[in-house]
Formats: C-alpha cells, sequence, structure tokens
C-alpha cells in the first residue's frame, strides 16, 4: 500500500496567477460547467482538504452537490460526500463554519503537538482533531489519510496549501482552471508561494489534458508515475 493517498491539487486561477481578491470577498473565477465538473470530481475522492484560511475566508460547503452523484457514492459502499480535512495551526476556525455543519462526512482537523489542547477545546465536539509532531508537514497528513482509509484526496487549495504538496513532490495531478480575467493587486493570494519545486526550467511537468469550458481553460498536470489518466474529470 502506497505512504500516501493519491493526491489530486484543483484549483482555479486569474490570468494572473491569483486565487481570489485581496481582502474577504470572495472572487468566482469559474463558470456553471466547470462548478460541475469539479463536483464530479469530488464525488470520485474519499476526502477533500482546504487550508484553514480558505474556510475562514470562503466559509465552503464541500459537498457532493449532485444527489445522483451522491447516490452513486452510497451504491458503492462510501458516505454520500467524502470527509473533510483541514490543517490548522492557530486553531482558529469557527465551529459553526459550514465545513463543520454542512453534510454528515466525518471532519479531520490536523494540527501540530504544541496547539491540540486549545483546536480541541474549540472545534473537539464537531471535528476529529488530530495532532502531529511538528513541524506539521503534509507527508505526516497523507500518511494519516492512508492509516484512514483515504485511498484519493483531493486538495482544494489554498496556496499555501498547494505549496506544500508541490515542493514536497506529494502531487499526483493538478487540475489547474484558468479564467478570462486579471486580478491585478499583488495582494490577493496567489495560486503558490515562493518555494523550490520539482519542476522548473530542466524538469518541465507533464501536460496531460487540455480542455476548453465555456470561458475557461482546464489545464491537467501528471505529476507523478501514479498519474491516473483514466480518471477524466466531468
Ligand atoms: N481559486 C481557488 O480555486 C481557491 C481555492 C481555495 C482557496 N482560494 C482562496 O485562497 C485564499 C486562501 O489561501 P491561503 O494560501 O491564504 O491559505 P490556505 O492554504 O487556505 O490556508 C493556510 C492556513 O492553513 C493552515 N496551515 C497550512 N499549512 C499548515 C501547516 N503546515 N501547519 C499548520 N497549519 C497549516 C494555517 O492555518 P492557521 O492560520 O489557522 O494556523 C494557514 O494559515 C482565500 O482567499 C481563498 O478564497 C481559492
Amino acid at each position: 500500500m502506497a505512504d500516501r493517498p493519491y493526491t489530486l491539487l484543483s484549483c482555479g486561477m486569474s490570468l494572473d496567477g491569483y486565487l481570489d481578491n485581496p481582502g474577504t470577498t470572495r472572487l468566482t473565477l469559474s463558470n456553471d460547467d466547470d462548478f460541475d465538473r469539479v463536483d464530479s470530481v469530488r464525488s470520485g475522492c474519499d476526502a477533500i482538504m482546504v487550508g484553514a484560511a480558505t474556510i475562514r475566508n470562503d466559509n465552503p460547503r464541500l459537498l457532493v452537490r449532485a444527489a445522483h452523484r451522491r447516490a452513486d457514492r452510497v451504491v458503492r459502499g462510501c458516505s454520500p460526500t467524502p470527509v473533510k480535512v483541514t490543517v490548522t495551526a492557530t486553531g482558529d476556525l469557527d465551529p459553526a463554519a459550514q465545513f463543520f455543519t454542512a453534510g454528515d462526512a466525518d471532519k479531520l482537523v490536523y494540527c501540530p503537538e504544541d496547539s491540540a489542547a486549545t483546536v480541541r477545546r474549540r472545534l473537539g465536539a464537531v471535528a476529529t482533531v488530530v495532532e502531529l509532531t511538528p513541524p506539521l508537514q503534509m507527508c505526516q497528513i497523507g500518511a494519516d489519510l492512508t492509516a484512514r482509509g483515504i485511498g484519493r484526496l483531493m486538495v482544494e487549495g489554498g496556496g499555501r496549501l498547494h505549496t506544500q504538496f508541490l515542493t514536497a513532490d506529494l502531487a499526483d495531478e493538478l487540475q489547474l482552471v484558468v479564467a478570462p480575467l486579471f486580478v491585478g493587486d499583488s495582494r490577493a493570494p496567489r495560486f503558490v508561494l515562493d518555494g523550490k519545486f520539482p519542476w522548473n526550467a530542466g524538469r518541465r511537468a507533464e501536460l496531460a489534458d487540455v480542455r476548453r469550458i465555456g470561458d475557461v481553460v482546464l489545464l491537467r498536470y501528471a505529476l507523478s508515475a501514479r498519474y491516473d489518466a483514466e480518471r477524466l474529470p466531468g
């Protein structure tokens, strides 16, 4: 058995590489057809992960929206929607956030040992809090998710999370949607932060698929030998 789940990073960005507006107003980058594609990808995964800042900023539900997809999952012996996963050092998360309240799937909150008491006090009633040895790394989370039977993980951002998975070479696939607009403000969160990425001028990533979806384009990159070409999104 692999020591981490098949890991698929999913992200929408502006033409200038931003994930959102600066501040707290949420920017819609994608379109309805692409949201439906993302729903389909979600429905094929065992767990969906976002960073704590994404929960604070976007208050996402992270559910499979289409009833037929939820029903298909149940037929396959899965919960109607995937397990939800997040990570926080501060524990600054509202237990009333939709991440915790929407849907019946299990919720996992990873945190470093030194903040576990705070995080458990705040979120222990609405999620399973898992403490890990600091500095907390995505490979620890991957190993723990594997031990919990998670075979396929979808990481939906934000940029700080994507950066850690990519720089640690822990991603098998990237589904990047480019929206036809500019944000034009460097205070906005970017797709990735600075870092040493395994893909660079000397080692280019493999572009596995390109698909136009209305006014956005989906770029699909194979990032490891485990890349699952059979599972086309949408
Ligand atoms: N366009 C898209 O597809 C998309 C998708 C998702 C999000 N977004 C946008 O992205 C923005 C948020 O992205 P972001 O990069 O600022 O943040 P993020 O990746 O969502 O979350 C970062 C936070 O996660 C926690 N965290 C991450 N790595 C950790 C580690 N190794 N150990 C402990 N805690 C860790 C920390 O939480 P604490 O601060 O609580 O310690 C950190 O502040 C939002 O504006 C959101 O709207 C866009």
